[in-house]
């Protein structure tokens, strides 16, 4: 087979990313080689995402603009991953013909067969198919050839073929390739996959399927071998990651690995005081064990964090041990999603909102600690314009983010997703006008305590993962972090489009600054001794620091000291400690 090349674009979250991450390192493993350009491609992937209508669209549009192109170009592959795939089944293909390939996010480590079969496929379609005079069949006649689809199917949940499916997946996480160059010192490890939770309104335990934790001798080895590549952040990944839990005695050994399982109904915070773990036995890891393993067996990784928290699972022993190892971060990420029981209860979260504030304050006295430098930050998702939410009940989502002092959090119209019980059940009766201004009002409740958490920070030193070049900078250069990167060289200029001077100089010593003015973009055209780098502090707090351009490539991917100088309208910049 003649080399592909593969355009991999991807939507959605966190877990999608690491999805493809897995997949083109399996697919590079096969020769298949990558670009950034989805016209230079001969297979074009798509590893989508179905949370919301608007996530969906995205996809439809790309799908549009490929028919165009398949026509021209009758070779390409194209395939659509992820949960839209999982969640619409074949009917995506009766909708969209260019389609060759689906593939669940489940299933995805059949892509490789499948996109070998499509590629044969379509080969030896294009060449038996002669061009139809009438170029309307002839493009339909094109666009269609016979499909490769690998989804679970809406039976997954009941499926005695499910645990088979579970042990390849597995495989997928452990084959992991790591390259040395590519992470920028940063990567996720995937610990629990799927959701059992049921939200109403949610796709994900339909997409994902049911919730399977993964080995922890597994996790271990995956963050060691990140450790050894350079990886010094690890971000542990799962739908709700502090409801972790693994039974030795309940894991299969096959083909000498143990083998994931799935979880157990239980919730530590259902025990006495949330102090610890009541069904713990021997052989049980817990989330608290995990944390703890992690952070003594792989001292190499400076900083652990995870996503995303479900509110009621969170015993005092996890807290304890987040506070009694220091590097594991101070941030959590606990979506409420509304500040109204009664939207709660129709949202079957599961917890009340006296409840949700117990498990705050319980986490900030353990964890809040600014005189050591360690604030605990927060952040929150919310949804509004869940079907019947009334001014009151949105109401009380503006006081909950206001008493929550979240340091940011994700605002959501509701879109109701078919196959959901929200969908099927409750008229999505609050109109759009509505939940755009509700969207709009929760923002700037948000943003306001954005602006002073950002505020307060002024004066302070923190440690600060430099992730890259700020956004900003890239954009306006048509540069990308990979590319960046990928240069060993201190010169960043990348085809020929220079990097620099339009930032403006944030000062230096460490002299407080409140409110200080945003630098503004200049004219230069030429590389100039100045980039503006973006970076985290342990609480997840995004600051820019400017770095002198001939250093600072050698400052992408480590952790060093920054003082925040100035913070305003949500930005916070700082400069290098001693610098
Ligand atoms: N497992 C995570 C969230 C996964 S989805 C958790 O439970 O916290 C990410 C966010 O998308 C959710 O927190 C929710 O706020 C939002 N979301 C999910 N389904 C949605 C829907 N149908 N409409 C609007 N927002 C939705
Ligand atoms: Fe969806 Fe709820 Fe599961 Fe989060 S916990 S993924 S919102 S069902
Ligand atoms: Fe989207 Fe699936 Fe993630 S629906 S949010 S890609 S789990």
């Amino acid at each position: 087979m003649a080399q592909r090349t593969v355009y991999l674009e991807t939507f959605g979250c966190q877990m999608n990313e690491l999805d493809s991450e897995l997949v083109a390192g399996q697919l590079r493993a096969l020769g298949y080689s990558f670009t950034t350009d989805p016209e230079r491609a001969d297979v074009v992937l798509y590893n989508t995402c179905s949370v919301r209508e608007r996530a969906e669209q995205k996809v439809w549009s790309r799908l549009g603009e490929l028919r165009v192109r398949k026509a021209e170009q009758p070779g390409l592959v194209v395939g659509v991953l992820g949960c839209l795939a999982e969640r619409d089944g074949v009917d995506l293909i009766k909708r969209m013909p260019v389609v060759d390939i689906m593939c669940g996010p489940g299933e995805l480590d059949k892509l490789p067969s499948l996109l070998d079969n499509a590629v044969r496929t379509r080969e030896s379609f294009v060449a038996d198919s002669p061009a139809d005079p009438d170029p309307d069949v002839g493009d339909r006649v094109r666009l269609r050839s016979a499909s490769q689809v690998a989804l679970q199917g809406n039976t997954s949940r009941r499926s005695a073929t499910l645990a088979a499916a579970e042990d390849s997946l597995e495989l997928l996480d452990l084959s992991r390739s790591i390259s040395p160059t590519d992470h920028g010192g940063t990567a996720y490890v995937r610990i629990t996959r799927g959701c059992n939770k049921f939200c109403t309104y949610c796709v994900v335990p339909f997409t994902r399927g049911a919730e399977i934790h993964r080995p922890p001798e597994h996790i271990i080895d995956e963050c060691k071998r990140l450790a050894d590549a350079g990886v010094i952040e690890i971000t542990l990944l799962g739908q709700t990651v502090n409801h972790y839990r693994f039974e030795q005695d309940a894991a299969v050994i096959v083909n000498g690995l143990t083998q994931p399982q799935k979880g157990r109904a239980y919730s530590p915070s259902s025990g006495a005081g949330h102090r610890a773990d009541p069904f713990r036995g021997a052989g049980v890891t817990t989330f608290a064990d995990l944390l703890a393993r992690i952070h003594d067996e792989v001292p190499a990784i400076e900083r652990l964090r995870f996503v995303t928290s479900y509110p009621r699972d969170f015993g005092d022993d996890v807290l304890q041990v987040i506070r009694d190892h220091p590097r594991i971060c101070r941030y959590l990420h606990v979506p409420a999603q509304t500040g109204s029981d009664r939207m709660l209860k129709m949202m079957n979260r599961g917890y009340s909102v006296s409840e949700y504030l117990e498990f705050l304050d319980r986490a900030r006295a353990f964890l809040d600690q600014p005189e050591i430098g360690r604030p605990l930050m927060v952040s929150g998702d919310f949804i509004v314009g869940f079907p019947t939410e009334t001014d009151e009940d949105f109401e009380a989502s503006v006081a909950l983010v206001r008493r929550a002092r979240y340091k940011n959090s994700f605002i959501f119209k509701y879109s109701p997703r078919p196959g959901t019980v929200a969908f099927d059940k409750i008229p999505d009766d609050v109109p759009e006008e509505v939940k755009r201004r509700r969207n709009n009002t929760l923002l700037a409740a948000q943003s306001a305590i954005s602006d002073e958490i950002a505020r307060e920070q002024v004066g302070r030193t923190f440690n600060v993962m430099i992730e890259g070049v700020s956004k900003q900078q890239l954009k306006r250069h048509g540069v990308s972090q990979g590319e960046i990167r990928r240069q060993n060289a201190i010169t960043l200029t990348v085809g020929g489009k220079g990097i620099g001077a339009d930032v403006g100089d944030c000062g230096s010593g460490c002299s407080p600054v409140h409110g200080g003015e945003a630098p503004t973009a200049g004219q230069a055209t030429e590389p100039s001794e100045t980039v503006q780098l973006s970076g985290r502090t342990d609480g997840d707090l995004i600051v820019f620091v400017d770095a002198p351009g001939a250093t600072a490539t050698s400052m992408i991917g480590r952790i060093l000291p920054v003082c925040v100088t100035s913070a305003d309208k949500l930005v916070m910049r700082g400069s290098l400690a001693g610098v």
